[in-house]
């Protein structure tokens, strides 16, 4: 069945409109800017290295997204059937094995982030809880980020493991794997613009909205 997220261009368009939904509805929800105080010299040279490592991991994982989705699937449909598993057997495999533990490393340092700055729960509540437009959009990029995590490795991890032919599959089931795998892709690009809009908008944005 064809899907929205086929072109490349209409699904970084789809992240792009939803980072402007997001924009207004952290505008709807904040009556005030920035709700969650910085911690005192922003929490001292342990939260700075977490903040480090946390976007150093983030680095890593959203450019592997950018990697898949902008070069190497475009390319598998021009590269000559001999040389296809080069890809399919060498580089795809090390690119996920970085892939899903960049996001575990994203994830988890990122956790740390909001739960020793104390918001997370205001975060994860939208900012509906303290109405501050810094844990709403924050709120909003974890759960973004988090659905994308999940999208990793419970979705495209497991059906790139029989469309890769890591774990034995019948040629049907590799198809229908790849096509799922595909598709939760497209939804991390897609996700990945209002998500990189809300971490960077919870120190640098929320304040400029409210
Ligand atoms: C579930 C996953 C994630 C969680 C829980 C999370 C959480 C956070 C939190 C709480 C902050 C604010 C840190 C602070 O100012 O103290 C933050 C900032 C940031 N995050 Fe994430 N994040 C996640 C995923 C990602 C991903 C995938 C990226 C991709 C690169 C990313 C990049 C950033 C960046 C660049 C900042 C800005 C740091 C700053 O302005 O100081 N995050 N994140």
């Amino acid at each position: 069945m064809k899907s929205p997220f086929d072109s490349l261009q209409t699904t970084v368009v789809l992240g792009l409109v939803l980072t402007v939904v997001m924009v207004f509805l952290v505008m709807g929800i904040a009556d005030h800017g920035v709700g969650a105080p910085l911690p005192e010299g922003h929490g001292g040279i342990a939260m700075f290295v977490a903040r480090w490592a946390h976007v150093v991991s983030g680095i890593m994982w959203i450019g592997l997204l950018w990697y898949f989705n902008f070069v190497q699937v475009p390319s598998m449909a021009e590269i000559p059937a001999e040389l296809k598993p080069a890809v399919s057997k060498f580089i795809a495999p090390r690119a996920l094995w970085w892939f899903r533990w960049a996001a575990a490393s994203t994830v988890l340092f990122g956790v740390v982030l909001a739960g020793a700055g104390g918001y997370i729960v205001d975060a994860l509540a939208l900012g509906l809880t303290d109405r501050g437009a810094d844990t709403s959009i924050i709120g909003f990029g974890i759960w973004f980020a988090l659905i994308m995590a999940f999208n990793v490795w419970f979705i495209i991890w497991p059906n790139q493991k029989k469309a890769l032919g890591i774990v034995t599959a019948t040629d049907d089931e590799k198809k229908k794997a790849a096509r799922m795998a595909f598709l939760a892709s497209r939804t991390n690009l897609m996700l990945s613009l209002p998500m990189l809009f809300a971490m960077l908008g919870m120190r640098h944005f929320a304040d400029l909205i409210s």
